[in-house]
């Protein structure tokens, strides 16, 4: 796997040296044209709608038929300019338009700078399942350019500091600490902070997709509180992901209390971050409800699951259970 350079800094800038020195067609969506006319329009650009709805085969085939248009060719250059939906779809579109054109993305929501934006995975929604249509294939590069995210909504912010918290549960205990000994509003607030929380959780993920491109190992250690997150994402609606992401992480780390191979000291403080981070630990659904939805995960094999259980702050550990084992750890 050729590894995707990472950048910090303006993207304006950035994009200047890095980008290739021909043809460019930028993918972005509504608000990014909006909030960011300067830099979407220095380009050739094709604009998609907001909201996961939009994350479909029926917008990435608008997406060829606008790249025809232009006379799009091998040699076309790919840049998505957004959060994690703009970049799944730039990412599968790039893989697939004409067997595949070069891309790299400008990440601009906090989700996608530490998770969405890395790693190689891309794809849209099918059949009312996500991110089940893609491909792994790998951006040239990813501009994280955090002033960007002044322009975020507050509750899309925070969401993304959920998966800043798993980073730092599965792998980096000093971000960990980090997180535990400032303010929220004091990393939002401060440039510094949040290239460092970035960074750090970026190179989190980048360490084992490195390892692991294709998930059949430790890439499963970053779906750490996301079984019980997607499952509360599909029962229901009021929960972003980063938000059931949360209580994901913190029902699993009880569990793994339960099965005597986290620390209940480690549970408590993994849970007193989310809360000082402002998620609400609480179910918004019943969990046999619940886990009803975890079995209807088309990603599971067979009657088996694998389960990511923190074993420390910064160590994780992926354990194949049955199903019955599974749900025993809740009740
Ligand atoms: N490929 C992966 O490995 C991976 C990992 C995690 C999540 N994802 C996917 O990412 C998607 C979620 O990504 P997301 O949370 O970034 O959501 P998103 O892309 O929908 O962006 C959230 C909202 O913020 C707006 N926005 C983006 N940047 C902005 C900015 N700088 N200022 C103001 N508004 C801005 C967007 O227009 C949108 O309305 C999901 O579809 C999920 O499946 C993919």
């Amino acid at each position: 796997m050729i590894p995707t350079k990472l950048y910090f800094g303006h993207a304006a800038e950035i994009l200047g040296e890095v980008l290739p020195k021909g043809r460019v067609v930028v993918i972005t969506d509504e608000n990014l044209l909006r909030l960011y006319p300067e830099l979407v329009r220095s380009y050739d650009h094709i604009i998609i709608g907001i909201g996961e709805e939009v994350k479909s085969l029926s917008t990435v085939a608008r997406i060829y038929d606008e790249l025809m248009a232009m006379g799009a060719d091998r040699s076309t250059f790919l840049l998505g300019i957004g959060g994690g939906i703009v970049t799944d779809i730039t990412g599968f579109v790039a893989s697939t338009y004409m067997r595949g054109v070069a891309f790299g993305f400008v990440s601009t929501t906090l989700l996608g700078q530490v998770d969405a934006s890395v790693g190689g995975k891309n794809g849209v929604n099918f059949d009312g399942y996500k991110n089940i249509v893609g491909t792994i294939t790998q951006p040239q590069f990813v501009v994280s350019d955090v002033e960007m995210l002044r322009t975020l909504p507050e509750r899309e912010l925070r969401a993304g500091m959920a998966e800043v918290v798993k980073s730092a549960v599965v792998g980096d205990r000093e971000l960990f600490d980090f997180l535990v000994r400032c303010d929220y509003s004091d990393i939002c607030s401060s440039v510094e902070s949040l290239r460092y929380i970035v960074s750090r959780a970026m190179e989190v993920k980048m360490a084992i997709v490195e390892e692991d491109e294709r998930e059949s190992g430790k890439r499963r250690l970053l779906n750490l509180g996301h079984t019980i997150g997607h499952a509360i994402e599909k029962c229901s609606s009021c929960l972003n992901h980063g938000e059931a992401v949360a209580v994901g992480m913190s029902l699993i780390a009880r569990a793994a209390c339960g099965l005597g191979v986290l620390k209940p000291s480690d549970a408590e403080v993994i849970d007193s971050l989310l809360l000082k981070l402002g998620f609400n630990l609480d179910t918004p659904v019943s969990m046999a409800e619940i886990l009803v939805a975890v079995r209807g995960d088309k990603k599971r094999n067979e009657e088996s699951i694998n389960v990511v259980l923190p074993v420390a702050i910064g160590e994780c550990e992926v354990r194949k259970m049955r199903f019955e084992e599974f749900e025993k750890l809740f009740v």
